[in-house]
């Protein structure tokens, strides 16, 4: 399976922000013990980049990504610590550029018709809805499908375990993307035990 097959069939994409890197490896862990071995770890803490790292090298079945990529060197930084795909919270043709030309799935933010055509520029077809709730949520995606049938959506922003069924149940979203089963201070207070819980139940709400 290809990255975007792993996240198409799993569905949801937990994003973390790692403030202390000895939390990674025990992360990672709860969420493929919760049944969930997917793993956006955002570029807004200093310890990113290692984190990826010591995923990638620890838990060799977690895809693990790098999320709040916002220009090119941290994309490149991702890729050298073995990133496997990028979330931008917006677009950048000069990531887009960059992600293309490595090879890596890139899903970069949109919420706007304007950003999706800058999107399909560089043939993007899967790409994050952010901040999704603020921008009015499922209706605003069913609204972009008409003139965008052949794009697909990462909801993110807004979601959690009582809204991401609806959000799945709509063809034009691929998978939805969240914090809410990695919250920081569930991080760092080591509460790995409800990590995992609140994975597998996000889990058995996929449909
Ligand atoms: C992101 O970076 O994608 C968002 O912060 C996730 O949004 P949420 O915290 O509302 O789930």
């Amino acid at each position: 399976m290809n990255t975007l097959e792993i996240i198409e069939k799993y569905k949801i994409i937990p994003v973390a922000a790692i403030e202390n890197v000895k939390d990674a490896v025990p992360l990672a862990k709860a969420l493929i013990q919760g049944g969930l071995p997917v793993a956006e770890i955002t570029f807004r803490t200093d310890a990113a980049a290692e984190s990826i790292s010591a995923i990638t090298a620890e838990c060799p079945e977690m895809l693990a990504g790098a999320g709040t990529v916002v220009n090119k060197a941290q994309a490149k930084q991702a890729l050298e610590c073995g990133a496997k795909f990028l979330v931008s919270p917006g677009f950048s043709p000069s990531i887009a550029k960059y992600a293309q030309k490595k090879e890596i799935p890139l899903f970069p933010g949109v919420c706007t018709p304007t950003d999706i055509m800058a999107a399909m520029e560089f043939d993007l077809k899967v790409l994050k809805f952010f901040p999704a709730s603020c921008y009015g949520g499922l209706s605003t995606i069913k609204a972009l499908r008409g003139p965008f049938p052949g794009i697909r959506f990462i909801p993110t922003g807004g979601i959690n375990a009582s809204n991401m069924a609806e959000y799945l149940a709509y063809p034009g979203v691929a998978a939805v993307g969240g914090s809410w089963m990695v919250k920081k201070e569930l991080i760092s207070e080591g509460r790995f035990d409800e990590i995992e819980r609140l994975a597998r139940e996000a889990v058995n709400t996929v449909i």
